[in-house]
């Protein structure tokens, strides 16, 4: 059982001059401050995929990031409805693992070789650990948000995590077929001058 923990009078004043029922638990604060950190995520997304696509070889490639790039605008605007649903302005709390992972990927690109296949192997692996990192959050939100009873705000945020892994899917069939394997006759034909 969870143990009670005595609030100091005064927060219980605030809150019943709040007049609002919602919104105070622990457990919705967690919430919210989650949605803040993937709303930054999500909206330093819509910055890094451009470029990200930008410095991709293969039309493939590219075109893969693109679509992600409109899916991405979406799950901003998506956040916003949930925060709507909540009562609560959308608000960005800096992401500093997904900050990590953005620089991540810019460096990737600094040190592979512009038009070469190692680069689009590299970027999809750095792509692949952005929507990891959104599979897991969004796998959690969901479920947080059906444990509230919120069930829109849970089936909206759902939406979202099927985008994230069908991205996820998709690079890894690209990656198979065949981007890492001609990336590795890249390095042979390096090898063999
Ligand atoms: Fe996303
Ligand atoms: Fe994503």
């Amino acid at each position: 059982m969870p143990t009670k923990k005595t609030k100091p009078a005064a927060k219980k004043s605030q809150r019943k001059n709040s007049g609002a029922a919602q919104g105070n638990t622990q457990l919705e604060k967690y919430f919210i401050d989650s949605l803040k950190d993937i709303y930054w995520a999500e909206k330093a997304l819509t910055k890094a995929l451009p470029k990200m696509r930008k410095a991709a070889t293969t039309e493939e490639l590219q075109t893969a990031i693109g679509e992600h790039l409109t899916q991405t605008e979406e799950h901003v605007s998506r956040l916003e409805q949930v925060f709507e649903l909540f009562g609560k302005k959308a608000q960005a709390k800096k992401c500093e693992a997904m900050e990590g992972l953005i620089k991540e990927g810019d460096s990737i690109v600094e040190e592979t070789e512009d038009g070469s296949m190692t680069r689009d192997a590299a970027i999809i692996m750095a792509a692949q650990k952005v929507e990891h990192y959104e599979i897991a959050t969004y796998g959690g939100l969901v479920s947080l948000a059906k444990t509230m009873g919120k069930n829109e705000a849970a089936d909206i945020l759902a939406m979202t995590l099927e985008e994230e892994k069908q991205t996820d899917e998709g690079l890894t069939s690209i990656a198979e077929n065949d981007i890492n394997w001609e990336a590795e006759m890249e390095g042979q034909m390096e090898a063999d001058h």
